[in-house]
């Protein structure tokens, strides 16, 4: 009877613990040696980021009125960056990078300024603010193999691509954000928004390098009408594309235009007419 008692106590002891600390876990981020604090990232988001996000974290602080596009709406854990796919939650790198780069073409400043702990506490309070990070995992990060090399039919074959998966209808025939859907399209808030303009020279949100090109139309720009293009197009296919997208950075010094003037390539130009269906 004794023993029994003891036994149920220490299973139920036991059973507590072993519930609560996946819970426990989820509410900390972790970045390579770094563990976020949600309480202490508290503090930080009180002082910098409530203006804008919002005291409930819904994107409903007092500048949001000003601000396109609005702040975030961290209740619906609906991200932009992430290494992970579309409709999936993000990896606790993927929002401490977004941090830390700040998002071109918005108000949302970089915080590189802030210690890696402070940036990595805020991701931890961040999640605080839906359940979903209680009851999801995040999503498994997309493979992206070597970069294969920059040649004219790498870059012709990007241009087809452009062409046969109606990027064009968005971005535009010279990807300048002006393709004939442009000025229709709305986030999943229904706020208007515009296609990259890749003419501009501005930077991505979500990063600067060819990984990260590859991994924007491979992942989607989620709560955008840019979707993820995984399901359609081989990985080498994708490394074609990039090399494509480049070319249409007019304002950008890179090998891509280089080859394609020393080479005295002429692209066609992208046809708004010939789709081809997606
Ligand atoms: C001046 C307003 C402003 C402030 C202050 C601000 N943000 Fe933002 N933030 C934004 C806007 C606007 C967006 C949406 C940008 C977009 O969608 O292009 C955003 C987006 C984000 C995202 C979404 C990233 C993604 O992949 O979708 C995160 C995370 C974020 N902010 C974190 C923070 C943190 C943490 C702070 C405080 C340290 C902060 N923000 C302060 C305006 C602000
Ligand atoms: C239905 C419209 C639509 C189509 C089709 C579309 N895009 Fe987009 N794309 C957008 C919108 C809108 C944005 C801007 C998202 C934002 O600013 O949050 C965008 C942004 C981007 C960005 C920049 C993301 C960043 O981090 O700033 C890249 C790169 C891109 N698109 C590539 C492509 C490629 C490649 C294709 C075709 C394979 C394509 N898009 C098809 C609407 C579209």
């Amino acid at each position: 009877m004794k023993t029994n008692f003891y036994q149920s106590l220490f299973a139920i002891a036991f059973l507590a613990g072993f519930v609560a600390l996946p819970a426990a876990r989820a509410q900390e981020a972790q970045v390579g040696k770094l563990t976020g604090h949600p309480d202490q990232g508290k503090q930080l988001y009180r002082r910098y980021c409530i203006g804008c996000h919002g005291p409930r974290g819904d994107g409903a602080g007092e500048n949001a009125p000003y601000i396109d596009p609005k702040p975030r709406n961290f209740t619906q854990a609906t991200f932009k960056c992430r290494s992970t796919p579309t409709g999936t939650l993000p990896l606790d790198q993927d929002l401490y990078n977004s941090i830390g780069r700040g998002f071109d073409n918005s108000n949302m400043p970089s915080w590189a300024p802030l210690t890696d702990q402070e940036r990595i506490n805020l991701v931890a309070f961040i999640k605080t603010f839906s359940p979903r990070w209680k009851n999801d995992k995040a999503g498994t990060p997309i493979n992206i193999p070597a970069e294969t090399p920059v040649t004219v039919q790498s870059i012709q074959h990007g241009h087809d691509l452009f062409q046969k998966l109606e990027c064009w209808k968005c971005h535009g025939p010279e990807g300048r954000g002006d393709g004939p859907s442009a000025s229709t399209l709305t986030d999943s808030n229904d706020q208007p928004i515009r296609p990259y303009n890749f003419a501009e020279g501005s930077r991505f949100k979500c990063g600067t390098t060819d990984q990260d090109i590859y991994r924007i139309f491979m992942t989607g720009v989620d709560g955008t009408p840019m979707p993820s293009f995984a399901d359609v197009i081989q990985p080498n296919d994708a490394w074609d594309l990039v090399h494509f997208l480049r070319t249409l950075q007019v304002n950008r010094e890179g090998p891509e235009r280089a080859l394609l003037k020393s080479s005295g390539t002429k692209l066609q130009p992208i046809q708004a007419s010939s789709g081809g269906g997606r």
